[in-house]
């Protein structure tokens, strides 16, 4: 250990551990379906765009400024200037309340795990529809009714909380050895399912969906907003989870061509992503009688309604299938959200002189209580306003102000220098451009496009007051915790 600050094992632990993070929910149920709906293969040059202009030099910075400033957001904030602690402790927030659901998610995966050793769900779609939505969740009929918590997700909750703490329990130390596992075993489930889909009949109709370019979609502004988009958040970007992951790294080890490794992996898994849906579609779709459109799906429906669907429709295997896709979202999702935990918690850490212990259980009680409003009845609902508010304000806000107050109120440049140091390849001076240009106008943009749409009515078409309590209201209260926090003088000061 150098100033007693903890490792990782290796630079491959490192990578894994970033790429586990990257690598989540997103590249599955996320990536897929954008691609698909904002112009199949021609969507691809707009995400690569964005991976080349954006996704990777924000990597860069954030794992520059983890390591140089040797700690986790808050403190490297500070370290730039005593005023900016905040954004730090801001990004810890989002990434704070994202966790709390994120793992309510994995509860729900959980509970499917189980389902799939004797396909509990039913046997026809509409079967299935209503085990997911009216009897597992017991969803209400709107945001005010919150129905009653249901045991089995707060069992399972529980359980995932016991899993991301023993993830965490000495930190990179612990992490190091974990993220073999739930890298290479999603990895290894992906593959799998990319030949078994590929095998299926009709799986070509589903590629054809979901690769055919459209071209005119170029010209469209929604479309670069959604990749975009879909880069910081598939990269972990904005969240202060790369800062501190890269603040464990030894002192002399290379950053950038860490950065692009795990930028490439991250892509490339997304759209393997791709081809495992959209094969496993068009074989469903053929099997149904329907078109691919009519069935194509994307976040809890594909995972929980058509997702057990196809597997029901397997001609072999179908209980195997259904426990490995289920162990596959499982082990994506744990590793998001550990290292949004680990973030969180070596922000505390580098501030207080508590024990990793208490800090993580307190991190986890708190998630957890505040989880227990996603297991009620309204849950899905309130977690759809809260994630959409965290990835489309919290992780904005937070990279246009980093890459602002890095850019123009601190010496990026000493940034570039430091991350280029102990490379392989190095950055040429077109990064500070796109860290000053480029990425804060994308970012404003989007951030400006937000705002247009929330002026034109509520997200997603729910109450008003719902929207301020989910969205607004929390948006709020991670500021001013940021603030007080601060302010605060920690005994490590
Ligand atoms: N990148 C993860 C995904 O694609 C989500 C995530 C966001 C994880 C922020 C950690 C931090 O699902």
């Amino acid at each position: 250990m150098e100033n007693g600050r903890e490792h990782w094992d290796s630079r491959t632990a490192f990578i894994l551990a970033a790429i586990g993070s990257a690598i989540g929910l997103g590249n599955i149920w996320r990536f897929p379906y954008v691609c698909y709906k904002y112009g199949g293969g021609a969507f691809l040059i707009p995400f690569l765009v964005a991976l080349f202009t954006a996704g990777i030099p924000l990597m860069i910075l954030e794992f520059g400024l983890g390591h140089k400033m040797n700690a986790a957001a808050p403190k490297a904030f500070r370290k730039t200037g005593p005023r900016r602690e905040w954004l730090g402790w801001f990004a810890l927030g989002v990434s704070f309340i994202i966790i709390c659901y994120y793992a309510v998610v994995m509860g729900w995966a959980a509970n499917y795990l189980k389902f799939s050793f004797t396909l509990e769900w039913g046997n026809t779609y509409t079967e299935i529809k209503s085990f997911y939505y009216d009897r597992f969740l017991g969803l209400t009929e709107g945001v005010n009714h919150f129905g009653s918590i249901k045991g089995w997700i707060v069992f399972a909750l529980g359980l995932c909380w016991i899993a991301i703490i023993a993830s965490v329990w000495e930190g990179a130390k612990t992490v190091s050895k974990v993220v073999y596992a739930t890298v290479l075993i999603p990895w290894g489930i992906l593959v799998i399912f990319m030949i078994r889909g590929l095998t299926l009949p009709g799986a070509f109709e589903g590629l054809r969906y979901f690769l055919t370019p459209n071209f005119s979609a170029l010209l469209d502004i929604e479309v670069w907003a959604a990749a975009y988009t879909q880069v910081f958040f598939s990269l972990s970007l904005g969240f202060g989870v790369m800062i501190a992951y890269a603040s464990f790294l030894p002192r002399k080890t290379d950053i950038v061509n860490n950065a692009f490794i795990i930028c490439l992996a991250d892509a490339a898994t997304a759209f393997v992503g791709g081809i495992v849906v959209f094969s496993t579609l068009g074989y469903y779709a053929v099997q149904e009688g329907k078109a691919v459109a009519d069935v194509v799906a994307s976040g809890p429906g594909l995972a929980f309604v058509t997702y057990p669907a196809i597997i029901n429709q397997l001609p072999v295997a179908s209980q195997l299938f259904g426990v490995m896709f289920f162990l596959m979202l499982l082990t994506l999702g744990i590793d998001s959200a550990f290292s949004l935990t680990e973030a969180v918690s070596a922000g505390f850490l580098d501030k207080w002189k508590v024990s990793r212990k208490t800090v993580n259980f307190s991190v986890a009680g708190v998630a957890f209580g505040i989880g227990l409003l996603f297991c009620t009845g309204s849950g899905l609902l309130w977690l759809d306003i809260v994630d959409h508010f965290m990835n489309h304000f919290g992780l904005m806000i937070v990279a246009l102000l980093e890459c602002v107050v890095l850019g123009y109120f601190f010496d990026l440049e000493s940034i570039r220098t430091y991350a280029n140091r102990n490379s392989e390849v190095t950055v040429g001076r077109w990064w500070n451009f796109l860290v000053k240009v480029v990425t804060p106008l994308a970012l404003l943009v989007l951030i400006g496009y937000e705002i247009f749409d929330r002026v034109k009515g509520a997200y997603g078409g729910y109450p008003r007051w719902a929207e301020f309590l989910g969205g607004w209201l929390v948006l709020l209260l991670i500021l001013a915790a940021a603030v007080l926090l601060a302010r605060k003088k920690g005994s490590r000061e």
